[in-house]
C-alpha cells in the first residue's frame, strides 16, 4: 500500500461536528472580534450569492460561522487580512484557480460506505432483472468514493466475480474529494460497520507507516470512471442512457427551482426501465411529471410501468 493521506482538510467522517472541523481547520469560528480575519454580513452575502450561482449550493446564515472557519485558511494562505480582500480578488479574475479552492471549501463531503444500505438489494436485484446487456452506472455526488466503492461491491456480489458487466461513473464538483476517490484508501474504522467478508474481499490492510489505513483493491477501483462534473452543467456533460444514477444527499444543498432543474436533465440520462436513487430526505414531488415515486425515496422515470419497490 502506498501513499495514505496525512491531510486532516480532508478527512470525512460520519461525525457532523467532526466533518466540519477538518474543512474549516482545527478550531470552530471565533465569533466578532476575537477573530483573525475581518468577515462582515456583507461578506458572508457576497460567498452566499457567488457560491449559488456557481454549484447551486444555498447558503442560509445559520451557516456563517461555518463559512467562515472553512474559508480563514484560504485567506491564510492567501496573505489576506480581511474577508472583503479576498472576495475582491476571487471576483477579479474569472479564471483564478481560486474559484477551485473557494468551491471545495464550501462543499459538504459527508457520506459513508454502504450509507443508506436498503438501496443496494435494489440496486443487485435491478442489475439482476437487466443481466445480458451492458449495464451503466452513475453516481453524480460521488463524494470521498465510498458511494461509488459500495455500488461497485454490490456490482461484484451481484455478478460473483470482479468482470461485470457493469460502466461505473463516479463525479463530484469538488476536486479535493475525488482525489481521495481516486485514492482508495481510508481510516481502517470506517470499515467498522462493514461485515468480515466483505473487507476482506475488497480492501488491503495497511502495514507499517500505512497501519490504522485500508486500500481498495485495484479490481474494483478499475471498474469506476472518475471524474469532475458540476450537476449545474446544461447539459450534462455524459453520454447516457445510465440503467441507475445515484444522486443521493446533494440534492439538499439546492433551493427547489434548481432541484427541478438538476432532477430533470438526470431523468433525461436515464433508460425509459432506469432507476434514480436519491437521498432519505430528498423528495422529488415538484417533478412529479418527469419522475415516479417507486418506494424508499427510488424512482423510475414516468413512461414506464407501474412497478414498486416493496
Ligand atoms: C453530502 S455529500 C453526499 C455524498 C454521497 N452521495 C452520499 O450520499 O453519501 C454531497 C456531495 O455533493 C457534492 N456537490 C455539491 N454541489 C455539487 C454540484 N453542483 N455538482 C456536483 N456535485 C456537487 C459535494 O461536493 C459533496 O461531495
Amino acid at each position: 500500500m502506498q501513499s495514505v493521506p496525512n491531510n486532516a482538510k480532508n478527512a470525512v467522517t460520519s461525525r457532523p461536528d467532526r466533518a466540519l472541523v477538518a474543512k474549516g481547520g482545527a478550531t470552530p469560528a471565533a465569533s466578532g472580534s476575537e477573530r483573525e480575519f475581518e468577515y462582515r454580513p456583507e461578506d458572508f452575502d457576497t460567498i452566499a450569492k457567488l457560491i449559488y450561482k456557481r454549484a447551486g449550493i444555498q447558503l442560509s446564515a445559520v451557516k456563517a460561522d461555518m463559512v467562515y472557519s472553512r474559508l480563514a485558511r484560504r485567506l491564510r494562505a492567501l496573505g489576506h487580512t480581511r474577508f472583503s480582500q479576498y472576495l475582491a480578488a476571487l471576483q477579479r479574475d474569472a479564471e483564478s484557480p481560486e474559484w477551485e479552492a473557494f468551491t471545495n471549501a464550501l462543499t459538504t463531503n459527508l457520506t459513508s460506505f454502504f450509507r443508506e444500505a436498503h438501496h443496494f438489494p435494489i440496486l443487485s436485484e435491478h442489475l439482476l432483472r437487466h443481466r445480458g446487456r451492458d449495464l451503466s452506472i452513475w453516481c453524480c455526488a460521488a463524494s470521498t468514493g465510498e458511494e461509488p466503492y459500495s455500488i461497485a461491491m454490490t456490482c461484484v456480489e451481484t455478478f460473483g466475480r470482479f468482470d461485470v458487466p457493469v460502466r461505473i461513473v463516479a463525479s463530484d464538483l469538488d476536486t479535493n474529494v475525488l482525489e481521495k476517490a481516486r485514492e482508495g484508501v481510508y481510516p481502517e474504522e470506517r470499515l467498522d460497520k462493514m461485515d468480515a467478508e466483505r473487507r476482506q474481499r475488497f480492501f488491503m490492510r495497511g502495514k507499517g507507516r500505512q497501519a490504522g489505513f485500508v486500500r481498495v483493491r485495484p479490481e474494483l477501483t478499475r471498474l469506476i470512471e472518475f471524474r469532475q462534473v458540476n450537476l449545474l452543467s446544461a447539459p450534462l456533460p455524459l453520454q447516457g442512457p445510465y440503467d441507475v444514477i445515484f444522486c443521493r444527499n446533494v440534492l439538499i444543498y439546492f433551493d427547489k427551482a434548481t432541484q427541478a432543474d438538476v432532477v430533470r436533465r438526470l431523468a433525461h440520462l436515464l433508460r425509459p426501465d432506469g432507476l434514480l436513487f436519491v437521498g432519505h430526505s430528498e423528495s422529488l414531488f415538484h417533478v412529479s411529471d418527469v419522475l415516479r415515486l417507486l418506494g424508499k425515496t427510488v424512482y423510475e422515470p414516468v413512461k414506464a410501468g407501474g412497478r414498486r419497490v416493496a
